[in-house]
Formats: structure tokens, C-alpha cells, sequence
């Protein structure tokens, strides 16, 4: 369990996310109307035209009232009983079908909204460097995916219902209230005040609750994941009780922060309700006493009630407007806080290509570091010959991995330069860099999907042969074609289904397939037995002629068949020379040799 680096992330995830809380969310409503606002403008448009035709009938139903009272009761009047229960009929069926388009047209530019948000991320994530992706927990990109878009596309309809629906229909309402009472708009003008002080109040604690839900929901997809990657770990170490409590625990976290916004969110009706029923009370009081002195006629009293009553709903929203707001912009910052980092790999498509010739690799006086001070290469200085086999051989963590890191572009030196047949790799893009090169990394990774689909990655639009003949010389053809399956075979989540060594020929046979003038394998070798290794061995041999390949190895065998050995030790290329050059030195190499040699003798012996 990667207790302490848990920790750490969530002490950087809120030492962010207290930032964004500082950071004045309001930008974001000018930036989304301009962009998304602007491109789906006719859909919104005819959005709001349906509002429109629903706060116009609701208004003019509110307003249809006087009539109702003064005509049907007071004047007892047969034909209107006629004519307003029609109209009210046919209004609602306006109001009715209007509601439908409106819905509807929103949530089409609203999945649409989040469909685009979610390629946008997609593709800026993918244009991140390596370190991006280390440094976050792999679960935080799911939970950015589901609520960074959906935060966007609730602050747009927020914005366009708030503004349509609900002001519209006020307005509307308020204008039969103050045509049939025009003392009614008094009331009104005293009470909305009140609301807005109050809500401002409790917009600050649904941000921060927002963010713990952020937090808490992303803890437990990532017990979640962890448990199931790490499920030989968690049963073997009998840890079933453990993983089970901090689960308990992020689910009891993110259930309290639920219900807490819950609570929050609620806070706005008493008081609503309160406001409301002084308002109907006092218009009822004063409205009243004017219709039983005979000064008013008892129609204009109820219509302007109607009015009140239906614009308690849409008042209500709108007082919640900017909670609900604050909830959703919260949302949308998790996505534009990945979509505003600047993507380390973009770079100018001026950027010449690199030209690969021969294929020879030089690292100049190269520095590195993953983190600051920690210096990983030092000085490092070698030269991989053009259509040679070099191999990087030392002690663990001494930085051969790190090495292809660096060719790949994975990560940039601090100082120094690596050269491809002299030109610097920095100063090319990576699309081409990469294009030139095979890289078998030591995690040997497989995608879910089948034993085909997976080699066929080193090169799409290979042939069958191209393909069956890459697994023939990765030694990988037998074995699949004992599968029932054969090549279409499922290899299960990162190749799970397969064994170590199985899963390494398969990678093997994709490095092969492409067929790139420059091979890295990072022990490649490691996880097959010394006859697959023989055999791979082989195949290395006849491909190695027509290209230069870096090869990382621990095993004598292995190493003693290249052209060249570099020593790193500590960061640095020690000693450089040939098998047989290195032992005379009796450096470190021989150091190197005696302790397999030896060990080899006592088994043999
Ligand atoms: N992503 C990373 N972030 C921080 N430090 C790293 C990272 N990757 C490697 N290191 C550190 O860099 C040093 C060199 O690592 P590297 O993987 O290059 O070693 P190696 O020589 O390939 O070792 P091995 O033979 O065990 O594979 C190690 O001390 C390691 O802890
Ligand atoms: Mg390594």
C-alpha cells in the first residue's frame, strides 16, 4: 500500500484546491458564454424563446385571474366561464409544449457541451508529459472527466435558464402585479434584499463542500482501483481488514460531505418560505381591508395573488441561483485547471524532423533529475555506435532506466545534450524522434484487448506476414498458436491472463514489428527462462545487424554478446569498452563479472 504517497497527493490536491478558492471563479461565466455560449447560440437561442412563450403564458395566466373573479363571480357572466376556461386550457398546452423544447434543446447543447469538454481534456492530458502524469493519482483524471465537464455544461444552463425562465417569468409576473396592485411591487422591492445577504452567506461553505466532495469521491475510486490492482498483494498479506476500513472510512467521508451540501443547499427554503408567507400575508392583509371597504374590486386582489404565488417558485431558484452556481463553477474548475496547464509537449510544428541515417546515439555531459537536488545522471557521457548493440550494465537505481527515459524524450536533461547522428534531439520533434525508435520498457505494458490487436500497435497497417513474422523472431508465435484462441486470444487488463514471460515477447514482437532504426529494451529478457532467452537472444542477433540497439541487461550472457558495455554507476558511465577490455581493466566490470561468474561456478560446481 502506497500509504505515504496517498497522503502526499491529497496535501498537494488541497494545497490546489484551497488556491482555486481564492481565485475568483467569475471568470469562468464571461469565458464559457464566449465560447460555447456563442458556438451553440441558435440552440440557445430557440431555448429561449421557449422560455420566453412559458413565462409569458405563466404571467398571462396570473393575469387572466381578474377576469376570472371579476367576470365569472362578481358580473356571473356565462360566456366568459367559456372563454377564460378555453384560453387557461390553452395556455397550459403552450406552456406545456414549450417547457418540452426547452428541455430538450438544453440538454442537447448540454451533452454536446460535455462531449466536447471531455475530447478537450482527453487531448490535453494526452499532450502532457510524463512527469504530468506521475505526479497525479491515476483516478483523479477519471474524476476530472466527470464532473470538471459536467461542471461547465450545469454553469451554462444555469446561466440561460436563470435568465430566461425565471427572469422572464418574474418579470412577467411582476408586471401583472404591478398593473393589477401596484402597491404589490413594494413588497417585493422590501423582501429581495433580505434574500440576497443570506444566500451570499452560504455560497463560501458550498464551495468548500463542493471540493470535499471532490476529495472524498476521488479517495474512494482510488481505494477502489488500488484493491483491485493490488488484490494478490491485499490477499496474500492478509490486508482485507485494512483496505476494508479505509474504504468504510472514504465512504463515511464523502457520505457526511453529501449530506452536509445537503444541508447547506436546503438552507435557502425556510428562509424562502418565511419571506414568502410575510409577503402573502401582509398583500393579504392590506388587499383585504381595500376589497371590504368597497374600494377595490375582489378580481384585481386575486390575480395579483396568483402572480405572487407562481413567482415564488422561480424566485426561490434564483436565490439559490448563486449557490448552485458556486456549486457548478467549483465543478468546471477541476476541468479548466487541466485544460489551462500548458501541455509540455505541444511545440512548434516549425520543429524540424529528426533524420536518422545511421542510427548513432551520443549523450554529452548529460545532467537529470526527477526532483530538484536530486541529481540522477551525472556528467553522463557515452557513445552508442551506429548498427551496434550497446549495453548499459550496473547496479540497480544507478540510472539505466533513466537513460532511455531521456532518448525517448520522456523527460528533458537539465544540462547537457543526447544526440541522434548529431543532431540534437531536443531541437526535433518528438512525433519524429519516436517514429525512429522501439522501446520495450521494463513494466512491459499490454492493453486489454487480444494477442493481435496488441502487437499490430508497433505498426498499424502491417501486414499478417509482417505481424505472424515479428512474433516468429520475438520467439512468441508458438506459444500464442497454442492458445485455442491463437492470435486472437484476450490478454485481459494489462495483460493479466499472460505469464512474465509470455507478456515480454508479446512486447518484444510489437518492438519488432515496428521496425524502427533504433531499439531500446530496458531487460527485456528478465521474466523468460534461459532457453526463451537463448532463443530471443537470436532473434536480437539477426535484427540487431541493421540497427543500433541499447540494451539494458543484468545477465552475463546476455551482456557478454554486445559490441559494446557501458558501466553506469551512480548516475554516471564508468567504464566503456568491450567485454574482454573491461576484464583486463579489472574495474568495475570485473567486479561485475566475478560475482556472476562465481555464482555460476558454485551451481555448476
Ligand atoms: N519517476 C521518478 N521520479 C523520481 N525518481 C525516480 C523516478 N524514476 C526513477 N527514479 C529514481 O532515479 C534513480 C535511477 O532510476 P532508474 O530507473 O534509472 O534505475 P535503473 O538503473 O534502471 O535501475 P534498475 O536496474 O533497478 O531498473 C533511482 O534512484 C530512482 O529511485
Ligand atoms: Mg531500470
Amino acid at each position: 500500500m502506497k500509504e505515504t504517497l496517498q497522503g502526499e497527493f491529497f496535501d498537494k490536491l488541497k494545497f490546489r484546491l484551497s488556491g482555486i478558492l481564492g481565485e475568483d471563479a467569475r471568470a469562468i461565466i464571461p469565458r464559457l458564454v464566449k465560447s460555447d455560449g456563442r458556438r451553440h447560440a441558435k440552440k440557445y437561442a430557440l431555448a429561449l424563446f421557449m422560455m420566453f412563450l412559458v413565462a409569458a403564458s405563466t404571467g398571462l395566466t396570473a393575469y387572466l385571474m381578474r377576469d376570472v373573479i371579476n367576470k365569472i363571480f362578481v358580473d356571473r357572466n356565462h360566456l366568459a366561464v367559456w372563454a377564460l376556461g378555453g384560453a387557461l386550457i390553452g395556455l397550459y398546452m403552450m406552456k406545456g409544449l414549450a417547457g418540452y423544447f426547452q428541455t430538450v434543446t438544453l440538454a442537447k447543447v448540454g451533452h454536446r457541451i460535455i462531449a466536447d469538454y471531455q475530447k478537450r481534456l482527453f487531448d490535453t492530458t494526452l499532450m502532457q508529459g510524463i512527469p504530468f502524469f506521475s505526479k497525479q493519482h491515476s483516478t483523479d483524471f477519471l474524476n476530472r472527466m466527470n464532473n470538471g465537464a459536467n461542471g461547465a455544461r450545469l454553469v451554462l444552463d444555469l446561466v440561460v435558464t436563470s435568465l430566461g425562465r425565471d427572469v422572464l417569468t418574474l418579470v412577467f409576473l411582476v408586471t401583472v402585479m404591478v398593473v393589477q396592485e401596484p402597491v404589490m411591487a413594494f413588497f417585493c422591492l422590501v423582501i429581495l434584499p433580505i434574500v440576497v445577504v443570506v444566500v451570499r452567506q452560504l455560497i463560501r461553505r458550498a464551495r468548500q463542500i463542493v471540493h470535499r466532495n471532490f476529495v472524498g469521491s476521488g479517495r474512494v475510486l482510488q481505494t477502489m482501483q488500488e484493491t483491485v490492482q493490488g488484490i494478490r498483494v491485499v490477499k496474500s498479506y492478509n490486508l482485507e481488514d485494512r483496505v476494508r476500513e479505509r474504504m468504510a472510512e472514504s465512504i463515511h467521508d464523502l457520505e457526511e460531505s453529501l449530506n452536509k451540501q445537503a444541508r447547506v443547499g436546503a438552507r435557502t427554503g425556510p428562509l424562502m418560505e418565511t419571506l414568502g408567507g410575510m409577503a402573502v400575508g401582509l398583500f393579504v392583509i392590506y388587499a383585504g381591508y381595500s376589497v371590504l371597504n368597497g374600494a377595490k374590486m375582489p378580481g384585481e386582489f386575486f390575480s395579483a395573488i396568483t402572480a405572487l404565488l407562481l413567482a415564488y417558485e422561480p424566485a426561490k431558484r434564483l436565490a439559490r441561483l448563486n449557490l448552485d452556481m458556486a456549486t457548478a463553477l467549483t465543478m468546471s474548475r477541476f476541468l479548466f485547471d487541466v485544460l489551462d496547464s500548458k501541455p509540455a509537449e505541444v511545440e512548434p510544428a516549425s520543429l524540424p524532423s529528426l533524420k536518422v541515417s545511421k542510427g548513432e546515439i551520443e549523450f554529452r555531459n548529460v545532467f537529470f533529475e526527477y526532483r530538484a537536488d536530486e541529481p540522477v545522471l551525472k556528467n553522463a557521457s557515452f557513445v552508442a555506435d551506429a548498427k551496434r548493440t550497446t549495453a548499459l550494465v550496473g547496479s540497480s537505481g544507478g540510472g539505466k532506466s533513466t537513460i532511455m527515459n531521456l532518448i525517448e524524450r520522456f523527460y528533458e536533461p537539465v544540462s547537457g545534450t543526447i544526440l541522434i547522428d548529431g543532431q540534437d534531439i531536443a531541437a526535433c520533434s518528438r512525433r519524429s524522434l519516436r517514429d525512429q525508435i522501439a522501446y520495450v520498457s521494463q513494466d512491459l505494458f499490454l492493453f486489454s484487448g487480444t494477442i493481435r490487436e496488441n502487437i499490430r500497435l508497433g505498426r498499424s497497417g502491417a501486414s499478417d506476414e509482417d505481424f505472424i513474422a515479428a512474433a516468429k523472431a520475438a520467439h512468441a508465435h508458438e506459444f500464442i498458436m497454442g492458445f485455442e484462441k491463437g492470435y486472437d486470444t484476450e490478454v485481459g487488463e494489462h495483460g493479466t491472463q499472460l505469464s512474465g514471460g509470455q507478456r515480454a515477447r508479446i512486447s518484444i514482437a510489437r518492438a519488432f514489428l515496428k521496425n524502427a532504426p533504433i531499439l531500446l529494451l530496458d531487460e527485456p529478457t528478465a521474466a523468460l527462462d534461459a532457453e526463451s532467452e537463448k532463443e530471443v537472444q537470436r532473434a536480437l542477433d539477426d535484427l540487431r545487424k541493421s540497427r543500433t540497439t541499447l540494451l539494458i541487461a543484468h545477465r552475463l550472457q546476455t551482456v557478454m554478446s554486445a559490441d559494446k558495455i557501458c558501466v553506469v554507476d551512480d548516475g554516471s558511465i564508468v567504464e566503456t569498452g568491450t567485454h574482454q577490455e573491461l576484464l583486463a581493466r579489472r574495474g568495475r566490470y570485473h567486479a561485475f563479472y566475478r560475482l556472476q561468474f562465481d555464482d555460476r561456478n558454485v551451481v555448476n560446481g
